[in-house]
């Protein structure tokens, strides 16, 4: 099973000069969720099962697939590019050391089988890079439980899908429209992701948290992501000059970013009582 790699807790650097780190709201406060990630968490609660996480890169589609909502069944990962075939969905026979071939389940058939008695969710992330064959066998297998099945070409059984199997899909494209028409169908419920999740946020030193929400917004041509972010903050832990870190991370658009972090910084501070 594929899981989340652990929260790093990391030895916060210290913000730059002249910046007071600002407060931010704690990351399990629900209401503090950005309105992208209250839509994902009211369907998730309503009992939708097919879901489309879209949008900018980086900013907790594929974790919030894994972690999000009831995944007691298990969470497994697929990740989608032109060259995958069906053997990465439904499974393939591999070699083993005694000369022998042994079936490996494709992390799809894992998902519908779940833990055994529910089933998994399945989180298929690229997934309009996948090949038009390949989408389609997707498209079958994340069908309602009732229709889906898939038979195994060796032994004959046919599966199918336990009840609970979830399916969460996550793309960049930055318009639903630019997707296949049998699969927007499949998928009603479509989410534009365009905040990153207060919990990837919470990983980051405080004072980053908000030029980081606020990079990941913007638009393309200005956007960075968390990830950026968390390797900017990797690198000042480690000792590295502000600007030199930020150059390495931010290229030309250093200077924005650190201003950016500066006047958010100021814009926090508590204002000097008039004497
Ligand atoms: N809720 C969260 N709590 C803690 N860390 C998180 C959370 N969401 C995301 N992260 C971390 O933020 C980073 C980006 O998350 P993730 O890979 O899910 O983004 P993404 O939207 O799927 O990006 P892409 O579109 O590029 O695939 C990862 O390092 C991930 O572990
Ligand atoms: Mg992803």
């Amino acid at each position: 099973m594929t899981t989340p790699s652990p929260t790093r807790t990391p030895k916060r650097p210290a913000p730059p000069e002249s910046v007071v780190a600002p407060t931010t709201p704690a990351p399990d406060d629900a209401t503090q969720l950005p309105s992208c990630w209250r839509d994902v968490r009211d369907a998730l609660a309503a009992g939708i099962d097919r879901l489309v996480l879209f949008g900018p890169p980086g900013t907790g589609k594929t974790y919030a697939g894994l972690t999000l909502g009831d995944v007691a069944g298990g969470a497994y990962r697929l990740i989608c590019n032109e060259d995958m075939t069906a053997a990465d969905v439904t499974g393939h026979f591999m070699p083993t050391a005694d000369g022998t071939w042994k079936w490996l389940d494709g992390s799809v058939l894992k998902a519908w089988d779940g833990n055994g008695s529910i089933g998994g969710r399945i989180v298929a992330d690229e997934i309009d890079r996948a090949s038009g064959d390949v989408l389609s066998l997707l498209l079958n297998m994340f069908d309602n439980v009732e229709s889906a099945s898939w038979q195994h070409p060796d032994s004959g059984v046919v599966h199918r899908p336990r009840p609970g199997f979830s399916v969460i899909m996550t793309t960049n494209v930055e318009d639903m429209r630019d997707l296949p028409v049998a699969l927007k169908d499949r998928f009603p419920v479509a989410i534009r992701i365009d905040q990153p999740h207060p919990g990837a946020l919470a990983r980051l030193s405080p004072y980053l948290r908000a030029p980081a929400a606020a990079a990941a917004a913007a638009d393309k041509a200005r956007r960075f992501s968390v990830r950026s972010f968390m390797a900017f903050d990797r690198l000042r832990e480690s000792g590295m000059d502000l600007e030199r870190a930020a150059f390495l991370i931010f290229g030309n658009h250093s200077k924005d970013i650190l201003d950016a972090i500066r006047v958010d910084a100021v814009s926090k501070r508590p204002a000097k009582k008039a004497s």
